[in-house]
């Protein structure tokens, strides 16, 4: 038995489930049609939590970009909340700047809703200002109401939900091969569609386990 894996992010559109994986396959024709001369994208995946719209945004902007090396350079990653009237200033500022290591510069906002309303209000001229080879790409919970409309009709909008329970458990069984069958379709009956405290339910069911294992042989061993 093997302890459970702790890397259980998507590497690719394919590993995702549920309207993610449905979503990914429209975005991978996307990407094929998307020319850095020309186009710029703005995309907001929204929905509740733990269904793969992270996900869905990091890896959007790694094929954007050209694979993962070169996250550090074209692709910044911050949080809403974390985005003051300063920031989109610069961001404006520095708009006609691209990236030396890829035809595309983009920035994911995780938690858009976060933003303040003085930076919402001034993102919609660098939104409307954006030049080609730029990618915006936010995510937010349900609270997408608290978005201003002007500031998400500026956005492509994605409505990311759930798996059913069925596509969480076969996930589960097809991601941890320790997992009991039974086990696996009671944590996805429990997770309420996140896809994420599956997995972390998951984990803990095989580790403690594992710990078990090892206490029950320490016990024999004494
Ligand atoms: N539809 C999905 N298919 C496969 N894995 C998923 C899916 N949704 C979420 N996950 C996994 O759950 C975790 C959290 O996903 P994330 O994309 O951050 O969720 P959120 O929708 O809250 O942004 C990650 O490990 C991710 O790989
Ligand atoms: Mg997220």
């Amino acid at each position: 038995m093997k302890n459970a894996p702790s890397n259980t992010r998507a590497a690719t559109f394919s590993d995702l489930i549920g309207p993610a994986k449905i979503i990914g396959k429209v975005l991978l024709a996307k990407l094929e049609r998307l020319n850095p001369q020309t186009d710029s994208v703005a995309m907001l995946f929204h929905g509740p939590p733990g269904v793969g719209k992270s996900e869905l945004a990091s890896l959007f902007a790694d094929t954007l970009i050209g694979g993962k090396s070169c996250r550090n350079y074209a692709r910044e990653k911050i949080s809403g909340a974390k985005i003051n009237a300063d920031l989109v200033r610069r961001w404006h500022d520095a708009r006609g700047i691209g990236s030396l290591f890829s035809d595309w510069t983009v920035k994911i906002i995780e938690e858009v809703d976060a933003m303040p309303a003085v930076a919402q209000t001034l993102m919609l001229d660098y939104l409307d200002e954006c030049q080609p080879g730029t990618a915006i790409l936010a995510t937010s919970n349900e609270q997408i109401k608290l978005l201003e409309e002007r500031f998400r009709r500026r956005f492509q909008v994605w409505h990311v939900t759930a798996p059913t329970t069925e596509e969480i458990a076969n996930f589960l069984r097809g991601k941890f091969p320790d997992i009991y069958p039974a086990e696996a379709t009671t944590i996805a009956a429990l997770c309420g569609g996140c896809v994420g405290a599956a997995i972390h339910d998951a984990e803990n069911a095989i580790d403690i386990r594992f710990y078990e294992a090892i206490q029950r042989n320490e016990g024999g061993a004494k």
